[in-house]
This record gives structure tokens, sequence and C-alpha cells, in this order.
């Protein structure tokens, strides 16, 4: 199973990571990927200045805002099937 992290340490926090999280649920439900991806909520990993961090298989963090979570799961998620 591969795994997507979202940050929500305080900072990220304050940058929407809530918001992330949802959005990446609602996608990974609609595109039936629940049986592939974990989605997890981890804590801070040091990139706080950047928007909200996103690790995925535990990679260097991405820096995503709600506003691009969806361009970034086509990206990531769907197109690297
Ligand atoms: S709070 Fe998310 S990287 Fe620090």
């Amino acid at each position: 199973m591969r795994v997507i992290s979202v940050c929500v340490g305080s900072s990220c926090h304050l940058k929407g990571s809530y918001d992330i999280i949802r959005i990446f649920k609602e996608l990974l439900n609609k595109y039936n990927l629940e049986n592939e991806w974990e989605l997890k909520a981890e804590f801070c990993c040091n990139n706080c200045r950047n928007p909200v961090s996103v690790k995925i298989d535990g990679s260097n963090p991405y820096s995503v805002s709600p506003d691009d979570a969806e361009a970034f799961f086509r990206e990531k998620i769907l197109e690297a099937k």
C-alpha cells in the first residue's frame, strides 16, 4: 500500500492541512483508490516556511496549498499509476 502523508503541525494546520486531507480523501474515494493508498497525518517535518508539507511514500516534503491540492493529486497520484 502506498502512503500520502499530510503534515498537521501547527504551521501547516494554519495553512490548510485539514482542507488538503479532506480533498485527498474525496479524490481517493472518487477514483476508487482507497485500497491502494493510505492517507495519514504526520507532525512537523521542518518545512514550515512553505505551504503544507505532503509526502508520498516518505519522500522529501512537497509543498502544497489547498488550492493546488487537486492538481497535485492528479500529477502525483493519478498520473503516477
Ligand atoms: S508544521 Fe508542517 S512542516 Fe512544520
